[in-house]
């Protein structure tokens, strides 16, 4: 029989793009629960053609559930996931509170779909900017040797979730109208301005915990637990979807002709590569598909040895950094 299916979270930012992915790739399921806070306990969402009633999440929610998709942070997550799976459900968690563990798979579908065999009842889904980097990474590790990956994000509102976006659209209304805002989510002015990710920071080494998540994540997703990776993550006032700037040194001379070539045929990636009309990937364009933006793939002429290529990149935060990952991981494990 087809799953029954719960989402922890579905009133969120990611929540609502999981519906929306469910519907959208007909995931076979038998029912679904719609779980959040006790705010929203009562109000209703669209499923394909039914209206469904939001319940409060509580440790006896998942009785008879399969399969639960919970993107609620990682503080619920912690306390609830456990829950899940005695009640016989797997889980498929957003937050970042497993990820690092050694008995969660970390999974991008196109990448590793194979560590998915591995579950104890959680599976991690990665940090959005570690899935729009490995995406297009993989492929190319697989046919040259990668040495180092150096990367700066331009990311979007929504990887801080439904009030931050709606933090961008109400500072940016004021702006306009020239009326003071103050900002309640973000730490910064977001209209028309940008500022260092607002993850928490390390005072010792000045990265920040969304650098430190891509690093190690990338690592973990990739399998080179000692890949050199350098990077700087930047919130910038676009609403939904993340944009890197990606630099990545091989061990032998590499052209853009070959790396091109590979990124053409590699799964979940589509070429955005236009010099003549100076269309390269941007979040306006990612916003609303399934597929990692690639392109302004060219010769590093930071690095004289000719080994070095820069690339830039974009993707759906909640589509492909998140809720459509999540379901992608979910079908596989279907496939089982
Ligand atoms: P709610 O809408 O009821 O607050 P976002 O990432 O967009 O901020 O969304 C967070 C999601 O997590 C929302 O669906 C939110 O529900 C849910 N959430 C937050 N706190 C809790 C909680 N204590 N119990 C269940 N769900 C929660």
């Amino acid at each position: 029989a087809n799953p029954v299916v719960a989402i922890v979270g579905a009133t969120g930012a990611v929540g609502v793009e999981l519906l929306e992915s469910l519907a959208a790739r007909d995931f076979p399921l038998s029912g679904l629960k719609l779980l959040a806070s006790a705010r929203s306990a009562g109000k209703t969402m669209r499923f394909r053609d039914q209206e469904l009633t939001v319940e409060t999440l509580t440790e006896d929610s998942f009785e008879g559930v399969d399969l639960a998709l919970f993107s609620a942070g990682s503080g619920i997550s912690k306390r609830y996931a456990a829950a899940a799976v005695k009640a016989g459900a797997v889980v498929v968690d957003n937050s970042s509170a497993f990820r690092m563990d050694a008995d969660v798979p970390l999974v991008v579908p196109e990448v590793n779909a194979a560590a998915i065999a591995r579950h104890r009842g959680i599976i991690a889904n990665p940090n959005c900017v570690a899935i729009i980097a490995t995406v297009p990474l993989a492929p190319l590790r697989e046919k040259l040797n990668l040495k180092r990956v150096t990367a700066a994000t331009y990311q979007a509102a929504s990887g801080a979730g439904a009030a931050a976006m709606e933090e961008l659209r109400a500072s940016t209304e004021a702006y306009l109208k020239g009326e003071a805002f103050e900002p309640k989510v973000l730490p910064h002015p977001y209209a028309f301005n940008l500022f260092s990710h607002n993850a928490e920071m390390d005072e010792e080494n000045g990265y920040n915990g969304e650098e430190l998540k891509v690093i190690q994540e990338t690592r973990r997703i990739l399998d080179m637990p000692a890949l050199p990776i350098g990077i700087t993550c930047i919130r910038v006032p676009v609403l939904r979807a993340h944009a890197i700037a990606l630099t990545l040194e091989f061990d032998a001379p590499v052209t853009p002709e070959e790396v091109r070539a590979i990124l053409a045929e590699a799964p979940g990636v589509k070429l955005v590569d236009d010099r003549a009309r100076n269309h390269f990937p941007m979040p306006s364009e990612a916003s609303g598909q399934g597929d990692v933006l690639a392109g302004r793939i060219r010769t590093d002429l930071g690095d004289p040895s000719g080994r070095s290529i820069a690339l830039f990149v974009a993707g759906d935060q909640l589509l492909k950094g998140a809720a459509l990952n999540a379901v992608q991981i979910a079908e596989k494990l279907l496939q089982r």
